[in-house]
């Protein structure tokens, strides 16, 4: 695992950007594997400007997801189909073909699990895929105590992580979904390079687990140290427990 610690947000989200467009020189077709939540969104404002400069053509470029919110109405602002399109595909100038990820309005939940990971082996596998961590070191929606060998499924998320995403449902804990979709952390540890990023100090001791705990289900970013190429890119303060 490599571990890079940046002065501030912007670095990081300037570094992985950078990361992700020599991937797009490489293989214009990349299948990229995005995140959401607050932390990624540096990567994508910088990595929609090199597009818009002309720094990088990513028109043939894919974008799939990490997760989704269950029983969220399609085109609700919060799901995370709808964040994405809006902060990814949209902004990169990518038609909604080009993007897939797991349907969390399905009435058979338990299919559309297994069709996403379907669909991401068709698809060739995820060439980068970035990562944010919550608190309590959960990766995609892997909650503590997920199988290191999970695929892609459907989870019951904790009152932590409910707490740390009610603010994005108008700061109100009813209004955030119990039951997500997300991709297993096997299924996470297939894509050809994992990238971490955190970045403030609420992260710093999720951060100093992963990195230098042991490999553990209850810190599911651990599981990171098992892949070949995983960076985690992390600000000072969220590396101040390092
Ligand atoms: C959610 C997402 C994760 C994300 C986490 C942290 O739980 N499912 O993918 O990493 O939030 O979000 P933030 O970056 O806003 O702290």
């Amino acid at each position: 695992m490599e571990v890079v610690i940046v002065p501030d947000a912007a670095a990081g989200g300037e570094l992985i950007a950078e990361a992700m467009a020599a991937l797009l020189r490489r293989k214009p077709d990349a299948l990229l594997g995005v995140a959401t939540g607050s932390t990624p969104v540096p990567i994508y404002d910088a990595l929609a400007a090199k597009v818009r400069s002309g720094a990088v053509d990513a028109s043939r470029a894919r974008v799939c997801q990490l997760d989704e919110y269950v029983g969220l109405p399609g085109g609700h602002p919060e799901s995370y189909r709808s964040v994405v399109l809006r902060q990814v595909v949209e902004p990169l100038g990518l038609s909604t073909e080009s993007f897939m990820g797991p349907d969390g309005t399905a009435e058979d939940l338990l299919g559309a699990c297994a069709a996403y990971d379907r669909a991401l082996a068709a698809a060739g596998g995820v060439d980068i895929q970035l990562l944010g961590i919550g608190t309590d070191g959960h990766i995609g929606f892997n909650e503590p105590c997920s199988s290191l060998a999970s695929r892609t499924r459907i989870k019951t998320l904790t009152e932590q992580t409910r707490v740390d995403n009610a603010r994005f449902f108008d700061g109100d804990i009813d209004q955030v979904p119990h039951h997500v979709i997300t991709q297993g952390i096997g299924t996470i540890l297939e894509a050809r390079h994992l990238v971490l990023l955190a970045t403030g100090e609420g992260k710093a001791e999720a951060v100093a687990q992963t990195v230098e705990g042991p490999v553990a289900a209850v810190v599911p970013a651990s599981a990171l140290q098992l892949h070949p190429h995983a960076t985690v890119v992390v600000d000072e303060a969220a590396a101040s427990k390092l």
